[in-house]
C-alpha cells in the first residue's frame, strides 16, 4: 500500500502531499511539501511505523516561528495538533502537565492571571511548548529550560521515555536530551510562586518587544544567536550601519536588526545572500562568528 493510502487509515491524523507549507512558518518563504498533522498520542505512534517502513523522513514544526523551510520539501512536515481543554488553566496548580502542541501564548495569559513567578521568561515568544522547549527558547529575563520539571519524548519507533531535567539538560538555545528522530510530546513545569507584580512584568514586557521589535512583519525572529554574552548581535548589526539593508524582497528590520523582514515575495537566495552579507562584517569588522539561531532547512 502506498504511504498515502496507509496513512489516511489512521484515526486522528490528516496528511496530504504536495501542498502550499508557506503558512507554516512565520517568515513565510514559499515552500511546497507534504504535510502530517497528528492529533494524538496513538496517532502519533502509528504514523511513525508507516513513515519508517516508508523510510521517509519528517520535521516536526511547531508556530514555525524561527523557522524556514525549502523551497522543495522532501521531508514530510509533521505539525502536533493534540486536544487539550483549556479548562485545566482555570485553576493555579503546582505543577502543570501539559501536551507539546499546547502555544505558549495560553500559558502567559495564565501567568498574568494568577501571577506565576518564573513565566515571565516567555512573554511573547510566538512557539508551541515542544518548538519552545526543543531550543531553551527564552528572552531578556531569562530561558523557558529553568522552569522545566520533565519531559516526555517518543522515539522514532513510538516508544515514549521521560527526561527529568537537571542543569546540564540545556545550553543557550539548545537542549542536550533530544536525540535524532525523536519529539517532544509533553513537558511538567514548574512555577517559582506567586508574585502580584508578574502581571504587570509581562504586560511591559509585551509593550517592550512591541516598541522594539517587528512583530507585525513576516519574519522568523531573531535571526542571530547573540555571539557572546553581553554582546547582543542586534546591537552589533546596527553598530555596521546595516538596518535596511536589502537583497530582493528581503531586508534587515530598521526596528531591530537582527530581524529580517520578508517584503512579499523573498527567496531563500535572498536569506542566504543577507546571512552571509551580516557574517562577513561581523568577521571583518569584529572577528566575531555569527551563529544562526533560526532553523535552516540546509547549509547555505
Ligand atoms: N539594539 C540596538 N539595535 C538594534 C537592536 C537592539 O542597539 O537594532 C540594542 C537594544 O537597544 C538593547 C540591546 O541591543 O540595548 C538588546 O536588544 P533586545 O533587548 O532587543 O535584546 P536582544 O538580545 O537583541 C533577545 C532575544 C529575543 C528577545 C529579546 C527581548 C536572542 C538572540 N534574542 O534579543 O529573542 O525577544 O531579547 O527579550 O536571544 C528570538 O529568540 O527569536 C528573539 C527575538
Amino acid at each position: 500500500m502506498s504511504l498515502k493510502n496507509e496513512l489516511i487509515q489512521i484515526k486522528d491524523l490528516e496528511y496530504s502531499e504536495g501542498v502550499d507549507l508557506t503558512s507554516y512558518t512565520t517568515f513565510r518563504l514559499r515552500s511546497i511539501g507534504d504535510l502530517l498533522v497528528v492529533k494524538s498520542i496513538l496517532a502519533l505512534q502509528n504514523a511513525l511505523e508507516i513513515l519508517n517502513k516508508h523510510n521517509r523522513e519528517y520535521l516536526v514544526i511547531g508556530w514555525g516561528a524561527n523557522q524556514i523551510l525549502p523551497p522543495v520539501c522532501d521531508k514530510i512536515i509533521m505539525n502536533l495538533d493534540f486536544e487539550f481543554d483549556k479548562n485545566y488553566f482555570s485553576e493555579k496548580r503546582d505543577e502543570y502537565n501539559l501536551p507539546a502542541s499546547l502555544g505558549l501564548n495560553h500559558l502567559t495569559a495564565h501567568a498574568v492571571k494568577f501571577g506565576l513567578k518564573g513565566w515571565e521568561v516567555f512573554t511573547g515568544i510566538p512557539a508551541s511548548l515542544g518548538g519552545a522547549i526543543f531550543m531553551n527558547a527564552g528572552t531578556n529575563l531569562g530561558e523557558i529550560g529553568a522552569l522545566v520539571k520533565s519531559v516526555e519524548v517518543m522515539n522514532s519507533k513510538g516508544v515514549i521515555r521521560e527526561e527529568f531535567i537537571n542543569e546540564k539538560s540545556f545550553g543557550y538555545r539548545k537542549n542536550h536530551f533530544v536525540k535524532s528522530g525523536e519529539i517532544i510530546i509533553s513537558a511538567k513545569l514548574r512555577h517559582l510562586g506567586v508574585d502580584d507584580s508578574i502581571s504587570q512584568k509581562i504586560k511591559d514586557y509585551m509593550e517592550y518587544r512591541r516598541s522594539t521589535q517587528p512583530l507585525s512583519s513576516k519574519n522568523c525572529g531573531c535571526v542571530f544567536k547573540n555571539p557572546l554574552p553581553g554582546f547582543q548581535a542586534g546591537r552589533l548589526i546596527d553598530s555596521l550601519g546595516l538596518k535596511d539593508l536589502r537583497v530582493g524582497n528581503l531586508k534587515i528590520s530598521s526596528k531591530h536588526a537582527n530581524f529580517m523582514e520578508n517584503l512579499g515575495e523573498a527567496t531563500w537566495e535572498d536569506f542566504s545572500i543577507l546571512v552571509k552579507t551580516i557574517q562577513d562584517h561581523m568577521d571583518k569588522f569584529y572577528g566575531l562568528k555569527f551563529e544562526l539561531e533560526v532553523k535552516i532547512p540546509y547549509d547555505l
